[in-house]
């Protein structure tokens, strides 16, 4: 049996400091911003989950047809024996991976949900028993610190949740992951690619509500650990396509005049009715933007495949 290992880098109370500190800013300021790591608690990584089940969310079968087809040729173009994947939530998708990779002795996936990681670790380790799996709790736009498991070393960073960050964070981003390879080092890159605005705006306002419920889920999670009093049915969910920056926004929008109590930061929050929070972008990518921003980060793009209908790409890039 391959030894599971869980690791926390963020103290219960690192977290708790971290949440205060980016909801007083976030809320103080005009206009009012949410970080969206703070939508994944385990309900929100569970509605996320369900989200990548929706009709309307094509981005995670893009990627998984993406992977399927080329999973054999990723691990011969890396020779990875350690796989580091950054935001792994379910693992789901990386199982293509680690069952075409037969040099691979280490996975290492890293994720802010201690939920999602001990709910994937159970299925990686009943059916990759020769793996050893080393989850860590850890913000990956921090510093990381990895376990010495072998090179060469492949980072995967999957779900297109690099259009998450805003371009400065990108770059911050890319810096750092360059930071953990070697030269001839590999990281593997999804990206939703820019398309019709019908089809980008139902991705994230489906019909079934539940993007809406995840997009609520920071509200709740703010009145569990600030306890404020948030009431989540007096915002309306609001997702839309900013063309000049390609990225989707997501705002949750005050229905009416509402003042909201948070406790725990001693602050008083007022909203004027149709006053919104943006909670997340996901930017959206074309090929050239991808290949100046890794080399930006000494890394080469060496490899662009997309799925059939060109929705989705997955770039294999090499440290420089
Ligand atoms: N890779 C999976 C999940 C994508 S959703 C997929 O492709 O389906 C984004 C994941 O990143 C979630 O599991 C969330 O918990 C995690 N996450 C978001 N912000 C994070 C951060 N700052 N540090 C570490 N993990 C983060
Ligand atoms: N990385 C995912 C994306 O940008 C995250 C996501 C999907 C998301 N749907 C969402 C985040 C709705 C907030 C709200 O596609």
């Amino acid at each position: 049996m391959s030894p599971f290992l869980l690791t926390r880098t963020l103290p219960e109370d690192a977290t708790d400091a971290a949440l205060r500190a980016d909801v007083l800013h976030g809320l103080t300021r005009t206009p009012k911003t949410l970080p969206p790591k703070w939508f994944y608690d385990a309900r929100g990584s569970e509605l996320f989950e369900e989200i990548t089940t929706l009709p309307e969310y094509y981005p995670t079968r893009a990627e998984r047809e993406i992977l399927h087809a080329r999973a054999p040729e990723i691990a011969a173009a890396t020779g990875a024996r350690t796989l580091i994947e950054l935001g792994s939530g379910s693992s789901e998708k990386t199982r293509l991976l680690l069952e075409s990779a037969p040099d691979l002795t280490s996975y290492v996936p890293v994720d802010v949900s201690e939920s999602a990681l001990s709910g994937a670790a159970e299925g990686l380790l009943a059916d990759h028993p020769g793996i050893d799996v080393h989850a860590i709790v850890a913000d990956f736009t921090g510093g990381l610190s990895l376990p010495g498991t072998p090179g060469p070393r492949l980072v995967a960073f999957l779900g297109g949740t690099i259009g998450n960050l805003l371009p400065a964070e990108r770059a911050a981003f890319l810096a750092s992951v360059r930071g953990l390879l070697a030269p001839g080092d590999g990281l593997l890159l999804g990206t939703d690619l820019v398309k019709e605005e019908s089809v980008l705006v139902r991705a994230y306002d489906d019909a079934a509500g539940v993007t809406a419920a995840f997009n609520k889920n920071v509200l709740t999670v703010m009145n569990r650990e600030l306890g404020a009093d948030f009431p989540p049915d007096a915002f309306d969910h609001v997702a839309l396509w900013d063309p000049e920056n390609e990225w989707i926004e997501m705002r949750l929008r005050a229905r009416s005049r509402l003042t909201v109590k948070i406790p725990e930061l001693d602050l008083v929050v007022h909203f004027d009715a149709g006053e919104e929070v943006r909670t997340e972008v996901s930017a959206k990518f074309r090929q050239d933007r991808v290949r100046s921003e890794l080399s930006a980060a000494r890394m080469e793009l060496t490899h662009w495949w997309t799925d059939g209908a060109d929705r989705f790409a997955l770039s294999l890039a090499k440290a420089v």
